[in-house]
């Protein structure tokens, strides 16, 4: 078994009108890069080498423009449109060949995390999707849960506990009094059942084939488990524009201060050991910019 990876960028984004009227939202950018860098890093830092982007037939051809066939990151790309944007469980029909029986990892376009661990709970859910089945979603807690799917556990858990230890009892997509302030972020780990179990959902009232849905027939098997992001973890929204200034304003004050960049692909893929140091030199010296400068200095330092 093989976790491969889908990123869902479709979508209109009304909520960032005119911004997003005549352009993809996930390719906008925060701060130095495009959205889409962000989710895209999440699943190589999960080790996932075979991604399958999927969108609009208007801005599928953007992303592919932009990330080619993943050879450039010792990665496979492929592309997929979706033609009406009908819910986030789709990802697994219109995945289907794609993941072709391999347990697959759903990461939303406009999803943002960063913080300490996140590279080991991602490489944890990976393997214990692989080796036990089921599917591993995250909890996080926000103070108003409202515009989110919600999970509400049997009992409080403390900050920075492992919740396959304590019982959920209900998943809620966007409920109007939400059980609990945990939001389920968009970063799903699923088995190789995901598939069907997409196939047989039905849509929810407002018309969409809820990701909440998919979630509710593994906890319905008994096998979901869902891991909490401890206090201090970033999962940073981009819905609006104040949420996407905000979140560019986030990755500038860490790099500038730190000199490391946050969610650079090429500097993953080179860590991962899908690049060689020549050829992230040679993607850094394609770029005459500070995030070209960057990967130069990263493949003269070599480490
Ligand atoms: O961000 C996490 C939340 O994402 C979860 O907590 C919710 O359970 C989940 O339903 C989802 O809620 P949103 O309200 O954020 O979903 P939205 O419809 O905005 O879609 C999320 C992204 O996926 C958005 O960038 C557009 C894209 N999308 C959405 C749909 C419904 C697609 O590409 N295709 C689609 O069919």
């Amino acid at each position: 078994m093989v976790m491969k990876g889908i990123i869902l960028a479709g979508g209109s984004a009304t909520r960032l009108y005119p911004l997003s009227k005549a352009i993809s939202k996930q390719i906008m950018p925060v701060y130095d890069k495009p959205m889409i860098y962000y989710p895209l890093s999440a699943l190589m830092m999960a080790g996932i080498r075979e991604v399958l982007v999927i969108s609009t037939p208007r801005d599928l051809p953007m992303f592919e423009e932009l990330l080619g066939d993943g050879s450039r990151l010792g990665m496979r790309l492929e592309y997929k449109v979706q033609l009406v944007p009908n819910g986030l469980a789709q990802a697994f029909v219109l995945g289907k060949e794609f993941l072709n029986g391999e347990p697959g990892c759903l990461i939303l376009g406009d999803n943002m995390f960063y913080g300490q661990h996140f590279s080991r709970m991602l490489k944890e859910a990976v393997e214990d999707v692989e080796q036990n089945g089921g599917a591993c979603i995250f909890g996080y807690e926000v103070a108003d849960p409202r515009a989110y799917g919600v999970v509400e556990f049997e009992e409080s858990p403390q900050p920075s506990e492992v919740s396959h230890q304590l019982r959920v009892l209900s998943l809620e997509e966007k409920p109007e009094h939400p059980k609990s302030h945990y939001a389920v972020p968009g970063l799903y780990f699923y088995d190789a059942q995901v598939c069907d179990k997409a196939a047989a959902l039905k849509p929810s009232a407002r018309g969409e084939y809820e990701i909440t849905d998919l979630n509710k027939s593994y906890l319905a098997d008994g096998t979901l488990k869902v891991k909490l992001f401890s206090r201090g973890f970033a999962w940073l929204d981009t819905g609006n524009c104040d949420s996407l200034l905000e979140a560019g304003n986030f990755i500038a004050t860490i790099q500038n201060r730190q000199g490391f960049y946050v969610s650079c692909i090429e500097e993953i893929a080179w860590r991962n050991g899908w690049i060689s140091r020549e050829q992230l030199a040679a993607l850094g010296h394609e770029m005459k910019t500070a995030y070209g400068r960057y990967l130069e200095r990263l493949s003269e330092k070599g480490n």
